[in-house]
């Protein structure tokens, strides 16, 4: 007697176990990574960028601004992320770079580069604007 009671406990427990078996296989699935769709052109193909970076580690630039961290500006890619390329964008924000600015980013002053040309300006925010997305 106390036999068939231990067997048919054990028979019990085996499908138990058997249907929470099946259920958990199911939880396990994970969704599809998209790396693929999401990878962005790699901006150094752009002779844009080349330049660009250049003239940046020339100048002063990089002692108040990283790619990806807030020094005592904000970082590039945050730039990158806030303004469009467009040529009105990348014309206004070389005009901040030569005359300095503040007030967009918290009340910390952009010293003025007034050595700089319009143009070299205007690269060195082409190059900025390249770090988008990335
Ligand atoms: C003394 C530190 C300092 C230096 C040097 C500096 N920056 Fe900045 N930069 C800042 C700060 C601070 C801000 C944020 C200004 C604001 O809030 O409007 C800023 C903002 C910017 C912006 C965004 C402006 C906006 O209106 O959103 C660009 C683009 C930029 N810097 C490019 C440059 C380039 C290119 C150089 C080199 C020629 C340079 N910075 C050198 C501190 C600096």
């Amino acid at each position: 007697m106390k036999q068939i009671l231990f067997t048919s406990a054990v028979a019990l427990a085996l499908i138990a176990c058997g249907g929470s078996g099946t259920e958990s296989k199911e939880q396990v699935k994970e969704e599809p990574k998209q790396e693929t769709a999401a990878a962005p052109a790699v901006p150094s193909d752009n002779p844009d960028y080349e330049k660009g970076l250049a003239l940046v580690a020339a100048s002063d630039c990089l002692t108040c601004h990283k790619v990806d961290e807030k020094v005592n500006g904000p970082s590039y890619r945050d730039v990158a992320n806030k303004y469009e390329n467009t040529e009105a964008n990348v014309k206004m924000l070389a005009g901040k770079v030569i005359k300095g600015g503040s007030g967009v980013w918290g009340e910390v002053l952009m010293t003025p580069h007034p050595a700089l040309s319009q143009a070299d300006a205007e690269q060195m925010v082409k190059y900025i604007l390249l770090l988008k997305n990335n």
